[in-house]
């Protein structure tokens, strides 16, 4: 564990001490009802990239952005009738809802992996609220643990995991649900839940008088066909691992550069990290992804990025952004 790890039990201090430093850009470890969070500022990409390299996960999933309350969470997602239902009666508390993202949200797409989407909840637990309360912004928060570890439900817990990697955590005690949150999708017309959790599929199901359809999910990777097409894939070809421009081969293509890659005999550049930095690279994937999709290139060209620290999980994205079209394999 590092020395410079502080663990504070609540206190007025230490609430404004970790919302400062969220605020800053840092991680704050915080208790919700369901397990610690590993929190960050949602509209700040540098931030989030640092969530996955403490993590060391090596995948970006969509991570779920936390609110003080309904109203907060309706600047970033659309409610509908549905949402605005389970809201009332489940929130806060275990319940996670996907719904449409706002158009003006300025959640950025390390948090929504590049969805149109977003995943919104207001936990229970009364630190939260009142941090989350004091950020001001939506925070992204994954499970406070190392990828792959136990969700942790006790700030010890937290600090065997991830002490050395992050700063500080907020104490408050062992979680009462132990289990994350529920997830329900509600995107399209029906209600699918992606992740089981502390709130029912017969409750949700109850409540709106209609049937919860069940994905196949889980914490690393979509596996189901429905899940899989919902993460973005470019519309351009995507070529992975170029080094060399060939034009008559592939096309006018634009690169995505990192480090010094060879940028010569490219019809334009648009750099992941110049200083071949896999923090940085990782906050600007998805934006620019998406600039160099709607560009007039025939094609987008990746330079090789070292596959090891967030090299890993932009490997993994890129991978699938690059994979063949087909419905059942469009990830
Ligand atoms: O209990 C919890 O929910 C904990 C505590 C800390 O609040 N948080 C948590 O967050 O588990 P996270 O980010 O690890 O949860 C990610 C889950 C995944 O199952 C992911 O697929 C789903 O939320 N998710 C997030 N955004 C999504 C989106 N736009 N579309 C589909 N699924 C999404
Ligand atoms: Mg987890």
């Amino acid at each position: 564990m590092s020395p410079a790890l502080t663990i504070r039990p609540y206190s007025e201090g230490a609430l404004s001490q970790a919302a400062a430093k969220l605020r800053a850009g840092e991680l704050v470890a915080f208790p919700t009802e369901t397990v610690y969070g590993l929190g960050a500022d949602a509209t700040n990409a540098d931030a989030v990239a640092g969530i996955y390299a403490a993590k060391k996960r090596p995948s970006f999933n969509p991570l779920i952005s936390h609110f003080p309350d309904r109203d907060a969470a309706a600047k970033h997602a659309v409610f509908d009738a549905r949402a605005d239902k389970l809201a009332a009666a489940f929130w806060p508390g275990a319940l996670t809802l996907v719904l449409p993202r706002q158009a003006d949200s300025d959640v950025c797409d390390l948090v929504t992996a590049g969805l149109p989407s977003i995943a919104v909840r207001v936990p229970a637990h009364p630190m939260a609220r009142e941090l989350l309360r004091a950020v001001g912004r939506p925070v992204a928060a994954p499970s406070a643990n190392r990828s792959g570890k136990i969700s942790p439900t006790t700030a010890a817990h937290v600090a065997q995991s991830l002490g050395n990697a992050i700063g500080m955590i907020l104490d408050g005690g062992p979680c009462g649900v132990g289990l994350e949150s529920t997830v329900i999708d509600l995107t399209t017309d029906r209600v699918v839940m992606l992740r089981p959790g502390g709130v029912t599929a017969d409750q949700v199901s109850e409540l709106l008088g209609t049937d919860v359809v069940m994905a196949e999910s889980d914490d690393t990777a979509p596996k189901s066909p429905g899940m899989m097409t919902s993460h973005y894939a470019p519309g351009l070809p995507v070529r992975l691992d170029a080094t060399t421009a060939d034009p008559a081969k592939y096309g006018h293509e634009v690169l995505l550069g990192f480090g010094d890659c060879n940028t010569k005999g490219f019809d334009a550049v648009l750099w992941l990290s110049k200083s071949g930095d896999d923090i940085e690279a990782a906050a600007n994937l998805f934006a620019k992804l998406h600039e160099a999709d709607q560009s007039h290139f025939a094609g987008i060209a990746i330079a090789p990025i070292p596959d090891k620290g967030l090299g890993i999980a932009i490997n993994d994205r890129l991978k699938r952004a690059s994979a063949p079209r087909a419905p059942h394999d469009a990830t």
